[in-house]
């Protein structure tokens, strides 16, 4: 089979030096707006098959959360260039929640959610001593997302018919500690 330069483009896997997380300023922010209005992101992120009315208030919420508590979203910066972002939400003392987007699908199933996962974990385990766990959930027919999130380490500890529900330890971390470096 011949495959086309394009072909060979999506099958290229990014390394994890090449992928930095950093702080966001106000035009990364206006470059994640922008991710938001793409009806295949917003339907993966939020993990609904339609947009509704709620969805479109779900995403005008997330719009105003990112203008007012920018230090909250991680840019993932892949050379340099902003490319998605990282959210981390307090779930309680112990627990963050963490939503991922890459903004620019031709730089799906490349790894870099994974990378950008693993980044995440370490920094959260070194930097917030006391949070000992840090859940995501997706939707059942969000398949990359998934397997990207278990890729980074997360672990299925519930299911409903609509998502998985994952989580990684602080425990699971520190066994691992190696694959984070
Ligand atoms: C979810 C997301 C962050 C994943 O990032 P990514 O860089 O594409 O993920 P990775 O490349 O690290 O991992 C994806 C894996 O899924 C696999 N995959 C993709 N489609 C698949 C399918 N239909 N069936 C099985 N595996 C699939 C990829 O091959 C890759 O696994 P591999 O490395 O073993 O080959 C990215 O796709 C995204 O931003 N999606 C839109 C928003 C979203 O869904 N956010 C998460 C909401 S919970």
């Amino acid at each position: 089979m011949l495959f086309s330069f394009n072909m060979l483009e999506r099958i290229k896997k990014i390394l994890p030096e090449e992928i930095e997380l950093k702080n966001s300023n106000i035009v990364d922010i206006f470059i994640f707006f922008k991710y938001l209005e793409d009806d295949e992101i917003v339907k993966k992120a939020f993990g609904v098959v339609e947009i509704t009315k709620q969805v479109q208030e779900n995403v005008s919420k997330l719009k105003k959360t990112m203008f007012l508590n920018k230090s909250n979203f991680k840019a993932i910066k892949y050379n340099n260039k902003t490319i998605g972002f990282i959210q981390l939400a307090f779930e309680s003392n112990d627990t963050i929640r963490l939503g991922i987007v890459i903004g620019d699908k031709k730089l799906w199933n490349q790894n870099i959610g994974t990378i950008s996962m693993k980044k995440i974990i370490k920094l959260i385990f070194e930097e917030y001593k006391y949070v000992t766990q840090i859940i995501l959930d997706t939707a059942i027919f969000n398949v990359p997302a998934k397997r990207c999130f278990e890729k980074a380490g997360f672990k299925i500890y519930n299911q409903d018919n609509q998502k998985f529900y994952l989580k990684i330890t602080k425990e699971d971390y520190l066994k691992n500690i190696s694959d984070y470096l």
